[in-house]
């Protein structure tokens, strides 16, 4: 299985805490224009207040804060113990957990969040299936993945420097991107279950002119996690290279793209 979906690296490597998301995370500092994903995710949902949101794998709760802050009774659920420990909002509850069998009682919440996680699933399919069995009739889930094109332009960087280093990795594994659930089989997955799904992609450009904040973004990936050594001189490789691009162009741009899907249990 490829490292990104198993249970013992992404508890005890990928998400032991929230270091290596944050680091990742920090790179939208640089996105113009920005996109406000909490906003986002807030208006697809509509009103929450009062009623019980479960974020599942809710990292370390950027979600549940702005939840919190709409009034909403929100449940962070994750497989890394570690992640839940970085939550410094106020929830209704945080529990470690599998989205494939979630410990809730069939229909007991109006909605759900999975935020950049399904991609870490050995079993999407059964995921969705769980997600859609706890949400109410009429409940509503929010998910999203990075598309195909998210930092293209430094995946052309970064992949033939790893291949080069003959990384005994599968490909999945590799890119900034984790492609394990391609937009299109997320959107089918999400039509076997729920009546409505609706998709929207939200693109923007991150503009770099200091190589730093894609560095760190690198160094947190699986390919460089894997080997310490290794990941060290392919981060300084790929420093090389962005850095010659800024110093010819005057900056890296790197395409972002989300894919923000909302599902509704039954159609309105
Ligand atoms: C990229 S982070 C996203 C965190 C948060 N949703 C966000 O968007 O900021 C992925 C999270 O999913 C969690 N995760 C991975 N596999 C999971 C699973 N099978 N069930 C629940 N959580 C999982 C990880 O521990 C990690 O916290």
């Amino acid at each position: 299985m490829e490292l990104r979906a198993d249970r013992g690296y992404l508890t005890t490597t990928a998400y032991a805490d929230d270091r290596y998301l944050r680091d990742r995370l920090s790179l939208y500092e640089h996105q113009q224009p920005r996109i406000d994903l909490r906003q986002e995710v807030l208006s697809s949902l509509g009103p929450v207040e009062g009623k019980t949101v479960v974020d599942v794998g809710c990292g370390n709760g950027a979600y549940l804060g702005a939840l919190a802050e709409a009034g909403a009774s929100a449940i962070g659920l994750d497989l890394s113990r570690g992640m839940l420990e970085a939550v410094a909002s106020p929830t209704a509850g945080l529990v470690v957990a599998d989205v494939q069998s979630l410990p809730l009682s069939t229909g007991s919440a109006d909605a759900a969040l999975a935020m950049h996680m399904l991609y870490h699933v050995p079993d999407p399919g059964l995921a969705v299936g769980e997600l859609r069995r706890v949400l109410r009739p009429g409940g509503k889930l929010v998910t999203a993945v990075g598309g195909s094109r998210h930092l293209a332009e430094c995946n052309e960087l970064w992949l033939p420097l790893l291949r080069e280093a003959g990384l005994d990795v599968e490909l999945a594994d590799l890119g900034l991107l984790n492609g394990r659930l391609p937009v299109a089989r997320l959107e089918e997955l999400l039509r076997q279950h729920f009546a409505e799904v609706h998709l929207r992609m939200l693109s923007s450009t991150v503009v770099l002119t200091d190589p730093g904040p894609l560095l760190r973004h690198a160094a947190s990936t699986t390919a460089a996690t894997t080997s310490e050594r290794q990941g060290v001189d392919l981060v300084r490789r790929l420093g090389e290279s962005v850095a010659e691009i800024i110093s010819s162009r005057g900056e890296f741009r790197l395409t972002t793209e989300v894919a923000l899907f909302q599902a509704s249990a039954v159609a309105p």
